[in-house]
C-alpha cells in the first residue's frame, strides 16, 4: 500500500519564510496547507508560483482563510486539516510597527501561539509543532555571543509578545507532553524579504539610485545583525520537527556586521563609488562620480528602544539538527542586489 503523504500547515505561508518552506516541504513530498488572511488586495506573489502550477495547487498545496486573531478559524482548521506538522510563522514581524500596533502585535503573536496550542491540546492531535521565535527576545542582553542559555531582555513590543509565544511553547510541552519547540532565528533575508525591512530596502533603494538616480532615507545605521539566508534557515525549521524530541535551538550564522557595513557592500556590489559626510547627526552618501545623493539618514526610520547589537552561536543546532549555513553575507548582498536589478530592469 502507498504511504500516505505527511501533512504540514504554515501560518505565515505567504511571508519570506512561509513560501521558501513550503517550496522545500513540496519537494520532500508533503501535502502543504497554509494559512491565507483576507485582504481587498491579493498578496500572494511569494507563492504565486505553486498557486498558478496545476499539478501542485489543490493536489499538494491548499490554501485556507483563517487568521492568527481569529480562534475559532484556528481551530476549526486544525481539526479539518489534522496535520502531522505545524509551522506557526505568521507574525506581525515588524519591530517598528510593533510600538504603533503593540495590542494587535500581541494578539497575533503572543495569543495566536496559545490559539494553535490549545487547539492541538483540545483535539489530542499527534503533531509537531515548530514556533517562529527570534533573537528580538535576546535585546539588549549582551555584546557576545548569544546562545540557548543567555539571557532574554526584550525591548520591543514585538519581542516581548514572542517572548511569550516561546514561554508558552516551553510550558505546554512540559505540562501537556505535546512537541513543540522553539526555534531562536536571527536575521535571515533574501530576494522574497518585505520591502520594509532594512535589507531589502537597501538593495532596492541603491538599485533604484543606480538605475533613475533617486536617494532614499534609512534609520540607524550603527546597529548590528547576524544576517543569513531565509532558504537554509526554513531547512533547519524542518529538522527540528524531524528529531525524536523537541529541543529550542539558536540559528545563526555566527558573523554580524552593522547596518552600515550592508549598505557599503551594497554600492560595492554594484561598483558605485562613494563618499560619506555626517553633519548635524545626518550622514550622507554621495556618488564619487557626480557628487549626487544615494542615501541619507533620518531620524523618521529610528525606533523608540534599538537593539543595538546580534550575534548567535548555532552550535547546538550544528550537534543536533546537523545544520551549517553555508551563505555568506557577501554572497547574501550579490543575490539580493542580483534579484532587484533584474525587476527594475524589467520595468524600466
Ligand atoms: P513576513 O515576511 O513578515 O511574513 C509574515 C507572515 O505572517 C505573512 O504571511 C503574513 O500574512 C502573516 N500574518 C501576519 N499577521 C497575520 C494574522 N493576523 N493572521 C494570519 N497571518 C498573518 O515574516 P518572515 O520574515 O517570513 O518571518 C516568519 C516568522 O519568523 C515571523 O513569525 C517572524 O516574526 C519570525 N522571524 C523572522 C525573522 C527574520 O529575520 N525574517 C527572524 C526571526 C523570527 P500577509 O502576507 O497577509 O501579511
Ligand atoms: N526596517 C528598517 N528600516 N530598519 C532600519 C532602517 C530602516 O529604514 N534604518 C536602519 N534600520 C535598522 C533598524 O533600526 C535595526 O537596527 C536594523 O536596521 C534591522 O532592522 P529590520 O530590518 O527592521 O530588522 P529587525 O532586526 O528589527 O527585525 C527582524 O529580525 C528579527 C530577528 O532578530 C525582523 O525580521 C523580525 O521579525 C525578526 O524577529
Amino acid at each position: 500500500m502507498a504511504k500516505s503523504k505527511k501533512k504540514a500547515f504554515i501560518t505565515g505561508v505567504t511571508g519570506q519564510d512561509g513560501s521558501y518552506l513550503a517550496d522545500l516541504l513540496i519537494k520532500k513530498n508533503y501535502e502543504v496547507h497554509g494559512l491565507l488572511r483576507r485582504s481587498s488586495l491579493v498578496k500572494t506573489d511569494r507563492i504565486d508560483h505553486l498557486f498558478n502550477d496545476k499539478k501542485i495547487f489543490n493536489k499538494s498545496f491548499y490554501l485556507h482563510y483563517g487568521d492568527m486573531t481569529d480562534d475559532l478559524s484556528l481551530y476549526n482548521l486544525i481539526n479539518k486539516i489534522k496535520p502531522n506538522e505545524i509551522y506557526n510563522l505568521a507574525a506581525q514581524s515588524h519591530v517598528k510597527v510593533s510600538f504603533e500596533l503593540p495590542m494587535y502585535t500581541a494578539n497575533a503573536d503572543a495569543l495566536g501561539t496559545l490559539r494553535i496550542l490549545e487547539a492541538v491540546k483540545s483535539l489530542r492531535l499527534k503533531c509537531k509543532i515548530y514556533q517562529a521565535s527570534t533573537s528580538e527576545i535576546f535585546g539588549n542582553s549582551s555584546n557576545k555571543k548569544l546562545n540557548e542559555n543567555s539571557q532574554f531582555k526584550p525591548v520591543s513590543p514585538y519581542g516581548i509578545a514572542k517572548l511569550y509565544s516561546f514561554e508558552i511553547i516551553k510550558a505546554y510541552r512540559n505540562a501537556y507532553n505535546i512537541f513543540a519547540c522553539n526555534g531562536i532565528l536571527f536575521n535571515h533575508e533574501s530576494p522574497r524579504r518585505g520591502e520594509t525591512f532594512v535589507t531589502k530596502k537597501i538593495t532596492k533603494g541603491i538599485v533604484d539610485y543606480y538605475i533613475n538616480k533617486k536617494h532614499f532615507k534609512l534609520g540607524n545605521l550603527d546597529a548590528f545583525r547576524d544576517w543569513g539566508h531565509a532558504k537554509e534557515y526554513v531547512e533547519a525549521m524542518w529538522r527540528m520537527l524531524q528529531l525524536k524530541n523537541p529541543i529550542d535551538l539558536v540559528i545563526s550564522t555566527g558573523k554580524s556586521y552593522s547596518v552600515k557595513d550592508f549598505l557599503k557592500e551594497t554600492m560595492k556590489t554594484l561598483k558605485i563609488d562613494y563618499y560619506e559626510i555626517t553633519k548635524n547627526n545626518i550622514s550622507s552618501f554621495y556618488d564619487k562620480k557626480n557628487n549626487k545623493l544615494i542615501c541619507q539618514t533620518d531620524k523618521k526610520f529610528e525606533r523608540p528602544n534599538e537593539v543595538n547589537y546580534l550575534l548567535g552561536d548555532s552550535k547546538l543546532a550544528r550537534k543536533k539538527i546537523n545544520w551549517n549555513p553555508k551563505i555568506n553575507f557577501q554572497k547574501l548582498v550579490k543575490e539580493m542586489v542580483e534579484f532587484d536589478l533584474i525587476n527594475a530592469q524589467k520595468k524600466k
